[in-house]
């Protein structure tokens, strides 16, 4: 069987894997999985550690962290021959991701050069994953949006005047790889009085798993795998003390 399946795992938790993705990963013989670094251990293949088993082949794939488009474009390419070698051998092999597959996620690129290559005979699935974004809602009791309101997920801005545009545009914003971002945008958001309404959820799923209300946390730069979530307003049907509660942590 010609197959590569792309499954998103966790965020952090190994047992937020769906079904399908668990059947997925024991029927697999080849497991693929990005790493930073040559040599470095994969985050998500840290995830899925538990429901590997011995008998599978490992495939690292290196995924440069730079937003230069040769050394991205090589990588791409590169992982992309070395899942259809994978496939042509060891199949069926199973790509993982961190979260899910199509937000923000390197699988996207190598399912892009493989519609592109064209390969015959390849059979390609997608299996999500839960979004870092829904994970931390949840663990915070948190609502993403409720009625009309529109949730916007972005980068975490870089300027005062790209925040602005932002917030803009939706009640509700999941800002994504804040890092060393939260040094400004932390004043940024107290400035426009945002700062009671904003949550910081670092690392989610995993033991050390932060869940912060903004105002708590001092301006120094926080995990790359943290999201702030900013909620400008509730819906109007909501009574003023039901909003409040929801918006401790
Ligand atoms: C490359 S994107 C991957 C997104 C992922 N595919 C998803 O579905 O959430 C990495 C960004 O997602 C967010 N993220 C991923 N994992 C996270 C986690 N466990 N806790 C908090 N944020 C996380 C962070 O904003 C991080 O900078």
């Amino acid at each position: 069987m010609a197959l590569l399946t792309i499954l998103g795992v966790g965020p952090g938790d190994p047992d937020l894997i769906t079904v399908a993705g668990l059947k997925a990963l024991r029927q697999a013989r080849t497991v693929a999985y990005p790493v930073a670094q040559p040599g470095a251990e994969g985050m998500a293949a840290r995830i899925a550690a538990p429901w590997l088993h011995l008998e599978q082949r490992h495939l690292p794939l290196h995924f440069p962290m730079t937003t230069n488009p040769e050394p991205c474009q090589q990588a791409w390419h590169c992982a992309a021959r070395q899942l259809v070698q994978a496939v042509a051998e060891r199949p069926p092999v199973v790509l993982l991701c961190e979260g899910d597959v199509s937000l923000y996620a390197s699988a996207s690129y190598v399912v892009l050069q493989l519609q592109r290559m064209a390969i015959p005979r390849l059979t390609l699935r997608l299996i999500p994953g839960v979004t870092a974004m829904a994970a931390a809602a949840a663990a915070a009791h948190w609502p993403l949006a409720l009625q009309t309101q529109q949730l916007l997920i972005a980068p975490a801005p870089e300027t005062p005047t790209a925040l602005d545009a932002l917030l803009a545009k939706a009640e509700m914003l999941a800002f994504h790889k804040v890092g060393q971002r939260w040094a400004w945008l932390r004043e940024a958001l107290e400035q426009r009085d945002l700062l009671p309404q904003t949550l910081v959820a670092e690392r989610v799923g995993w033991p050390d798993q932060r869940l912060v209300p903004a105002a708590e946390l001092p301006a120094g730069s926080c995990s790359y795998f943290s999201l702030v979530l900013v909620r400008q307003a509730w819906p109007s049907l909501l009574p003023r003390d039901l909003g409040d509660a929801g918006t401790a942590v």
